[in-house]
């Protein structure tokens, strides 16, 4: 069977997605599937790469723009074949935002991961609060800024309803891209310009001085949900840098966190993915305070997918080792 894995994109998190590809091209078992890849670059275009039909020598790298053949450029529909999954490693707009599902569900291809309506939600970051309130999960207080119009006053309406430190985030975007953590109202209007630099739609939430804890969820209807894990930082904030440059953070799993709050986490995931209509996998951010607080931060519906990054190590530590992991998500992509 072939497994056709997408990966680069339009999106700012496009070397992430380099990195999720390849973890995933040296974890497929070539007995079962030949990998054929696709790279898309940052301006949409699909360029065939590499076709694998056994397990890459060590060190084999996915092409990308140095390497790329502009004259391997194809048209987006010919990925198409007959009887193949597709894995869109993909994060980001235009990856993990409903288009390139959209894109499959027309192609009639199955594909591992989030449908449209799952991506489409999870990926904007106000919607997916409305949906996460009317299904009561906490989260943190937040303005959503939809327009611009008479941004004094919203401006001033944000130093009322929330206390400082906020943080300005684009609606649509991922690995911190955009992202600032605001003091004061005098550095708001700046906040808010750089995150407009990604999304016309931009949220403004009530800083939380808390651990970040992560739940990993798989499953279609039947949902699994893993003990959670905790991003130990000893950064302010966990922005890009620390994400993937200076490997500024290290990862405790299972988080060491009292029973009851795993617990309420595990359920609140659950609860999550189901309103948000999750599919194949999703990772769910939490915040928990010292006093034990928690609000759901966000859902990443193609979350960060290396073999060292949470996701998987969460199933790891369920007893799910990674390439198992892939074969489960293909058979969900076929359900
Ligand atoms: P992204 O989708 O880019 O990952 P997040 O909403 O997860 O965006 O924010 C990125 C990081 O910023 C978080 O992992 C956390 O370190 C910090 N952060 C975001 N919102 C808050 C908040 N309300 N309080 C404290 N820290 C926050
Ligand atoms: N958006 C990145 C890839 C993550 O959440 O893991
Ligand atoms: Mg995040």
């Amino acid at each position: 069977q072939s497994l056709i894995l997408l990966y680069g994109g339009r999106s700012a998190e496009r070397e992430v997605s380099v990195l999720s590809a390849e973890s995933v091209m040296f974890a497929v078992n070539y007995d079962k599937f030949v990998v054929k890849t696709f790279f898309i670059t940052q301006t949409g275009e699909f360029v065939k790469t590499q076709v694998f039909t056994e397990m890459p020598a060590q060190g084999t790298k996915l092409m990308t723009n140095a390497t790329i053949v502009a004259a391997d450029i194809v048209s987006p529909a010919s990925i198409y074949e007959t009887g193949a999954v597709v894995f869109p490693v993909l994060h980001g707009p235009m990856g993990e935002d409903g288009s390139i599902q959209g894109f499959l569900e027309v192609l009639k291809m199955p594909y591992v991961g989030p449908n449209i309506t799952s991506a489409s939600v999870t990926m904007d970051k106000i919607m997916a609060k409305h949906v996460f309130e009317s299904v009561g999960v906490p989260q943190v207080p937040y303005v959503a800024l939809t327009d611009l119009a008479e941004l004094d006053a919203k401006i001033a309406a944000v130093t009322e309803t929330l206390t400082y430190p906020v943080f300005v985030k684009p609606a649509n975007m991922g690995s911190s891209v955009g992202i600032s953590k605001v003091a004061s109202e005098s550095d708001l209007r700046s906040a808010i310009e750089a995150a407009l630099k990604f999304d016309s739609r931009i949220l403004i939430e009530q800083g939380l001085d808390a651990r970040e804890i992560e739940v990993a969820v798989l499953g279609n209807s039947d949902v699994m949900t893993t003990l959670p894990g905790e991003v130990v930082k000893d950064v302010a904030f966990y922005d890009y840098n620390a994400k993937y440059i200076d490997n500024q953070i290290t990862m405790a799993i299972p988080a060491s966190i009292p029973e009851e709050t795993v617990v309420a986490m595990r359920k609140y995931a659950e609860i999550a993915y189901r309103a948000v209509a999750g599919m194949g996998l999703s990772r769910c951010d939490f915040f928990m305070t010292a006093d034990q607080q928690i609000y759901l931060n966000e859902i990443n519906a193609i979350p960060g997918f290396t073999q060292f990054s949470m996701y998987p190590l969460l199933w790891e530590n369920m007893g799910l080792a990674y390439s198992d992991l892939i074969e489960k998500l293909v058979a969900l992509a076929l359900e």
